[in-house]
């Protein structure tokens, strides 16, 4: 069965070569503000000027939260298979589902995911996107459906570090990584959600800031408003 949310896959760009974009050099944007410094990117202007538009934010929830999560979330996933035969889609090794309808706790915890990551009164898609990714599993470059949903992405990752690359779409110099710590919520709107691709890195590639960061199975719990 496919999800009326596999849609959002469907406008991905093919993978880019990321060489030049491995190694960070000294002129590399760190952004010296912000808790740990979860982005880094191609410039320290990039960085400084997309930063509005992404947010990090570790420790979103507590591991009572991530478990009662799980607890809701896993029955369901796992009378799923993992996909991998697809190559060509913008996700490999993934399960995925949707739910509209929750416990009290993880109700509580979307209830906060929303009134920090969309404007007030703002029109939300219905049902939460869930997406689990096997531990070889990974998100290539896309950009999500401007179709099917609007200005704002936000997503809480469950039971793994990762890292999600931004690209430029028209100047792929342009890139910033985000490390998503396990139990973090990450925002992307505006220009970073429609002129940059983003990608969640395979594990191989799972390297922040010249730190590795291992990529184990990880659990993604999306919320998305809807196109104006
Ligand atoms: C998507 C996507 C990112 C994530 O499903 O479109 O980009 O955090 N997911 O799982
Ligand atoms: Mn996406």
């Amino acid at each position: 069965m496919k999800l009326l949310l596999t849609v959002l896959k469907r406008t991905h760009k093919p993978a880019l070569s990321t060489g030049h974009r491995r190694s960070l050099s000294a002129s590399s944007g760190l952004l010296p503000l912000r808790d740990e410094a979860l982005v880094v990117g191609s410039t320290r202007e990039l960085v400084q000027r997309l930063g509005s538009q992404v947010e990090v934010r570790t420790g979103f929830i507590t591991e009572e939260e991530e478990g009662a999560f799980l607890r809701e979330l896993e029955p369901g996933l796992k009378k799923k298979r993992y996909e991998y035969d697809h190559w060509d889609d913008a996700i490999h090794g993934y399960r995925e589902t949707e739910r509209a309808r929750w416990g009290a706790a993880c109700e509580e915890v979307l209830n906060r995911v929303r009134s920090v990551a969309f404007p007030e009164g703002s029109p939300l898609l219905g049902p939460v996107h869930i997406l689990d990714l096997d531990k070889s599993g990974f998100i290539k470059p896309h950009v999500d459906s401007v179709k099917f949903c609007g200005s704002t992405i936000a997503g809480l990752s469950l039971l793994s570090d990762s890292i999600m690359r931004l690209v430029k779409e028209d100047a792929t110099s342009e890139w910033l990584d985000l490390l998503l710590p396990r139990r973090s919520l990450y925002i992307l709107r505006d220009e970073a959600r429609y002129k940059f691709t983003h990608e969640i890195l395979k594990d191989e590639e799972s390297v922040f800031n010249g730190q590795r960061v291992p990529r184990l199975r990880r659990i993604s719990v999306m919320c998305r408003n809807l196109p104006s």
